[in-house]
């Protein structure tokens, strides 16, 4: 617990959500806490706005294989404003936002109406942001934003060509395309949910592909080069199919596993066509370099139509967004309107 918070704070209840595995089975719902039940930190802060991950969906299932404490309070992202800070960094009413490193898998997280976490991982808002514009872009938009970083260090611009994105329907595919049409790429969008391809053109989408395209392709190692690059959140048939299709030099962000994570292919493409994958890992990032990214995320690298597809939940109503996230029914982002 930060050492300044005031007697009266710390034995004030608030309300999380909670997931615990029990002896006899697993137990998840809201509950009443103390600043006492969090884990020690230098920044105590009240939270306003959470989100909700394919990771945190598995964090509050028993069969998820994510959660590393028991009980946790998930809630991989959160933002808010700072009520104690025994850090010099941060001060009484700063807007802050937390994502990454442990949270909500190995010390408490979003879902609750006050987290305590390290100074080391918060980010400062940035100015260009509101708390719930940062988490409708969240872990998702914060891989996107990675993964275009990415793609260009290794000198993808938006005259190379048509870059694809998998899971297009999802919160990282959704807010990907976004980035990318925002700077003027063509994007196409690769989805398995064709009523969703009328959103993705509005967002910027050159083309919407089905997930037939991965069949028709066939199961070589090599077909016809037409990509620049890639954000697959898929991975399984879809990083088969974007490494049998990158053109020569091209460059695949890899992010995710929505579909499963093996895959079959060859060397060929590498060896042939030159073609990378890069691995994207939000999690382990260097604050810093965390920090410059957000400031990217309100300027440059900002997604359009943000904040636009969002659906809000409360602690009360969230639990059916974390089971429907993990099956697949994705539109966009939920935000987790926790204490706004
Ligand atoms: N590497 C990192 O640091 C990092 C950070 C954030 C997220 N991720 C990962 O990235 C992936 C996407 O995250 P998200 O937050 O965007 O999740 P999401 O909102 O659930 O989106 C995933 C999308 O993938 C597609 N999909 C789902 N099940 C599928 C299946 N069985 N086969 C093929 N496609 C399927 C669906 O889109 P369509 O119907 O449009 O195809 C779905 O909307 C997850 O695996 C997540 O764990 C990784």
């Amino acid at each position: 617990m930060v050492e300044s918070v005031a007697p009266v704070e710390s034995v004030r209840p608030f309300r999380a959500y909670v997931a615990e595995r029990l002896d006899d089975g697993f137990r998840r719902g809201v509950r009443e806490l103390t600043v006492a039940d969090l884990p020690p930190g230098d920044v105590l802060v009240r939270v306003e706005w959470s989100g909700v991950n394919y990771k945190d969906g598995l964090a509050a299932r028993a069969d998820g294989k994510v959660a590393r404490i028991s009980p946790l309070v998930p809630g991989i992202d959160l933002a808010g404003h700072v009520l104690h800070s025994d850090d010099d960094s941060f001060g009484v009413g700063d807007r802050v936002l937390v994502s990454g490193y442990d949270l909500g898998v190995a010390w408490h997280g979003g879902y609750g109406e006050l987290a305590c976490v390290p100074a080391a991982w918060v980010v400062p808002l940035p100015e260009r942001l509101t708390t719930r514009q940062s988490m409708a872009i969240g872990t998702a938009g914060f891989t996107a934003a990675m993964s275009v970083e990415a793609l260009e260090a290794r000198g993808l611009r938006p005259d190379s060509g048509p870059v694809l994105v998998t899971g297009a329907s999802g919160g990282l595919g959704r807010l990907a395309v976004g980035i990318l049409a925002a700077r003027g790429y063509e994007a196409w969008a690769l989805t398995g949910k064709p009523d969703g391809a009328a959103r993705l053109h509005e967002l910027g989408a050159v083309g919407v592909l089905g997930r037939e395209e991965l069949e028709a392709a066939g199961t070589k190692p090599l077909a016809a080069a037409r990509w620049a690059g890639a954000i697959d959140a898929v991975g399984g048939p879809a990083m088969a199919y974007i490494l049998a299709t990158l053109q020569p030099g091209g460059a695949v962000a890899s992010c995710g596993k929505a579909g499963g994570p093996g895959f079959s292919s060859t060397v060929l493409p590498f060896i042939l066509r030159g073609v990378a994958v890069l691995g994207m890992n939000s999690v382990a990032i260097p604050i810093e370099e965390r920090r410059a990214l957000w400031n990217r995320l309100a300027t440059d690298l900002r997604p359009r139509g943000l904040g636009e597809d969002v659906t809000e939940v409360t602690l009360d109503t969230l639990e059916a967004a974390l089971d429907a996230i993990v099956a697949g029914r994705a539109r966009g982002r939920w935000v987790v309107r926790v204490g706004a």
